[in-house]
């Protein structure tokens, strides 16, 4: 059938990914979508700047506002991060006819209810799960899976570069300057740490978690936060004496009917779920009335993963605009053998 024809904004660690996946994986995604995906354009910043993937002859372009003009184009893939250019774009695409996949935490937690209020108006769909936690499946979850229960509290370890040092301290009995430093050395902190160190990124997620948890609007700036740069090697021990451990918490809760959300570090028992969450592993823990209590646990960050929640998001958005085009959805079923019962 007609290929569908996907344009990815930016080339980063994730962008590339997802170039190098949509070009590898192009026959299962096709099976899998019922229609080929057809990258069409890959808008970066300099043409010649060096990247983790070959993207084809003449498909790169710095004109990213002119590639999601294209009315051709079906898909719209924004991993460019922060908020503008990418909330223009993401307005132009919706508007131009596109649905769009962003894995813009920053972007979702500043202004998320005006994009997905451009989808609802456009009739696209917007997807976003590697906004939050990487390739751990949640922001489907809550949106979808849970959508007809009434979830009451989120609990999330949201930051693995934090995770890294608060479960080094634990471990070894280091500081924090020195658990820092070798997660600066392992590639988990950047140069600059402040944004995980200091809560901005569990911030901006837990802000994405409520809005969808509660069904409400919550940005970054109403999440009350408090980093871990403060914790001492004397807190951790202390938590360990009392059988805890120091984690730093997501928290998002329904109080009288309102929404609060705080990150801040956070005493848990070691027998809690949460407490094994161990090095830059993220996890979320949802509870909610009728299925009671879930957990949702995996890589919170990295090019590969993030990159497979985006085109998981992806191949969804896809059979959508499939189906539009068909007016009916198709299942589709890859061109495999099954063997049958006994042979290996
Ligand atoms: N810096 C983040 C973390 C990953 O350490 O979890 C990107 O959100």
């Amino acid at each position: 059938s007609t290929p569908l024809k996907v344009a990815v904004l930016g080339c980063g660690s994730v962008g590339s990914q997802v170039v190098r996946l949509l070009q590898e994986q192009a026959g299962d995604l096709a099976a899998r979508v019922g229609a080929p995906l057809e990258l069409v354009g890959v808008a970066v910043r300099r043409l010649d700047a060096a990247r983790e993937v070959d993207v084809p002859e003449g498909l790169l372009t710095t004109d990213a506002q002119g590639l999601v003009a294209r009315d051709d184009v079906d898909l719209v893939i924004e991993v460019i991060g922060g908020i503008e250019p990418a909330r223009s774009l993401i307005l132009s695409a919706l508007e131009n006819g596109a649905s769009v996949v962003t894995a813009n935490k920053a972007l979702l937690a500043e202004d998320g209810p005006t994009l997905y209020e451009a989808a609802e108006k456009a009739g696209r769909d917007l997807y976003f799960e590697a906004a939050v936690a990487g390739a751990i499946p949640i922001i489907r979850p809550l949106r979808e899976s849970l959508a007809g229960d009434t979830v009451t509290r989120v609990l999330g370890i949201v930051n693995g570069t934090t995770n890294f040092i608060l479960d080094k301290m634990d471990s070894s009995g280091a500081g924090f300057a020195e658990a820092l430093e070798e997660a600066q050395e392992l590639g988990y902190a950047e140069a600059d740490p402040t944004a995980d160190v200091e809560g901005f990124d569990a911030a901006a997620k837990a802000a994405i978690l409520a809005s969808l948890a509660f069904h409400s609007r919550v940005t970054a700036s109403d999440v009350h936060r408090e980093g871990i740069s403060e914790v001492t090697a004397a807190d951790v021990q202390s938590a360990r004496d009392m059988g805890s451990v120091v984690k730093l918490l997501a928290i998002c809760e329904l109080k009288d009917d309102a929404v609060a959300v705080r990150v801040h570090p956070a005493m848990i028992p070691r027998s809690h779920p949460l407490a094994s969450v161990r090095e830059a592993y993220n996890a979320v823990f949802v509870e909610s009335q009728a299925a009671g209590q879930l957990m949702f646990y995996g890589p919170g960050a990295g090019g590969a993963p993030t990159a497979s929640a985006v085109l998981g998001d992806l191949v969804t958005v896809a059979r959508n605009v499939l189906a539009d085009k068909r007016g009916a959805g198709e299942s589709a079923y890859a061109d495999r053998a099954v063997l049958p019962m006994g042979e290996t």
